[in-house]
């Protein structure tokens, strides 16, 4: 054991309000209301506070301090795979976000490769027509649920993006392909963990073999001819030494990395929509930079939408669309001074820590000038700010989500106006990510 692990304090007790429920323990409270249960913890414990979950020894990481030695992981204490798959189950085994130390590295290297600036601005030429397509069906009107729609859309654009339009496939079997999909990533909020019918997870076991059989159906087409969506990319990418994806692989992270698009851009985009819908001042001035711009702007004119920017920001800190990770010790080691033994469950508190007054004025209130020159309150803390994580396992497709969220935001400032009600608060699912469970209505007006 090293110096650091002998002076260290050991995990707090739990106090005895703080159990929860037998073996379930805090879950069903984090699903009524996750920052009352972090910042009670962090009042009485501080950074590193204990916690039960689904019979696990959990330890809370609260605040940028204990979060940040986490995703920095200098001493390879914390692993992805034994934390995330207990949350996602076993649906998404093989993606970049499951593997760990060496084969991820190995895996890390060859996926940088499809997401390179030329790469980038390839997938940003054809965002265009898909989101223009995928908007065409819009009805305006005062009860426009716009959640619901933005994830239609961002399913739709991931088809054309993801898998190339997934030509000569029937609307009925790409509905099926979704289904089979969004099956996978409900298995998260699943008590039953095992491959019973009619449980979340007996609907995900099914649908992950969907999805794979419809990859490997297309992967000899993929493999015998490069096109610019990012199936056909993972199949041709190699390293500067050579190395390229397996078939497996390529399923493997197809699979992740449609789920990790897909919600998360969603999330980002409506949050946008209701800020910007309770502060149309803001609305105005993000509207005058996208009417300044074409209507197929390239990816540096997206990358010149100041405004627009800075709202993005700020509704990825005010609704981070992962509101916590998760890691669990490989070995014994230390945070904040506080010893973590082996096989500890570990939540990170990244929305928590996005909200903490230490860090940023009025934390509650919309102000994207927080973000802007002169203030930067996001460099208070080098991990005040982490909605797309940090260290090794930062998030690969945050210069994409950028990109894909400033076009589809773009479209709608030139198309329509819209209004929500100011004192709207989003009655949010959460299960896995946060959603709003009432679609989100707004007032959707064209322009
Ligand atoms: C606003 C949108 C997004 C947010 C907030 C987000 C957030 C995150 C976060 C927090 C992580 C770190 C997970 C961890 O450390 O355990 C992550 C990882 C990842 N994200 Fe994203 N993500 C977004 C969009 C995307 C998109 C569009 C893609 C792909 C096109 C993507 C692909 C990935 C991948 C592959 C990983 C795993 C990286 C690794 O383990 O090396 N994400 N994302």
């Amino acid at each position: 054991m090293t110096v650091s692990a002998l002076a260290a304090r050991p995990l707090p007790a739990q106090r005895r309000e703080d159990r929860g429920l037998p073996w379930i323990g805090q879950i069903f409270e984090y699903q009524k209301d996750p920052i009352g249960l972090y910042r009670r913890h962090w009042e009485h414990y501080g950074p590193v506070a204990p916690s039960t979950m689904l019979g696990k020894r959990t330890a809370m990481l609260l605040g940028p301090d204990a979060c940040g030695e986490a995703l920095v992981n200098r001493d390879k204490a914390f692993a992805n795979n034994p934390a995330w798959s207990q949350l996602v189950g076993p649906f998404f085994h093989g993606g970049l976000m499951l593997i760990d130390f060496d084969e991820h590295h190995a895996h890390r290297r060859i996926m940088q490769e499809a997401f390179t600036r030329p790469r980038l601005a390839g997938y940003t030429r054809r965002l265009h027509p898909a989101i223009e397509q995928g908007m065409a069906g819009w009805q305006a009107g005062r009860e426009f649920p716009a959640h619901w729609r933005l994830k239609q859309l961002t399913l739709d654009i991931a088809a054309d993006l993801f898998m190339g339009g997934a030509r000569n496939t029937s609307a009925a079997e790409m509905q099926r392909v979704n289904r089979a999909f969004i099956a996978c990533v409900q298995a998260a909020a699943g008590i039953v963990r095992a491959d019973v019918p009619l449980t979340r997870w007996g609907r995900a076991y099914r649908g992950r073999k969907v999805l794979e059989s419809f990859l490997r159906g297309y992967l000899p087409a993929k493999r015998a001819e490069a096109t610019d969506d990012i199936f056909s990319v993972l199949c041709h990418i190699e390293t500067d030494d050579g190395e390229r994806f397996a078939d497996d692989d390529v399923v493997n992270h197809m699979i992740f990395l449609m789920m990790a698009a897909h919600d998360t851009s969603t999330i980002t985009t409506s949050t946008i929509l209701q800020y910007l819908g309770q502060h149309p001042a803001w609305q105005e001035r993000c509207r005058a930079e996208a009417l300044a711009l074409g209507p197929a702007p390239e990816m540096a004119d997206l990358e010149s939408l100041v405004a627009l920017d800075l709202v993005m920001r700020e509704a990825l800190r005010l609704r981070a669309p992962v509101p916590i990770l998760v890691r669990q010790a490989v070995k014994d080691t230390v945070v904040q001074g506080v010893r973590i033994p082996a096989d500890t469950f570990c939540t990170l508190g990244i929305q928590f820590t996005h909200l903490m007054e230490e860090y940023w004025t009025n934390p509650m209130v919309f102000d994207p000038e927080r973000f802007a020159a002169g203030r930067r309150e996001d460099r208070s803390h080098r991990f005040a700010w982490m909605p797309f994580g940090g260290g090794v396992h930062k998030c690969i497709g945050l210069y994409f989500a950028g990109l894909e969220v400033k076009a589809i935001m773009h479209r709608l400032l030139r198309e329509y106006h819209w209004s929500v009600d100011p004192g709207y608060v989003p009655p949010l699912d959460h299960h896995s990510l946060p959603f709003p469970k009432d679609g989100q209505p707004i007032v959707l007006v064209r322009n």
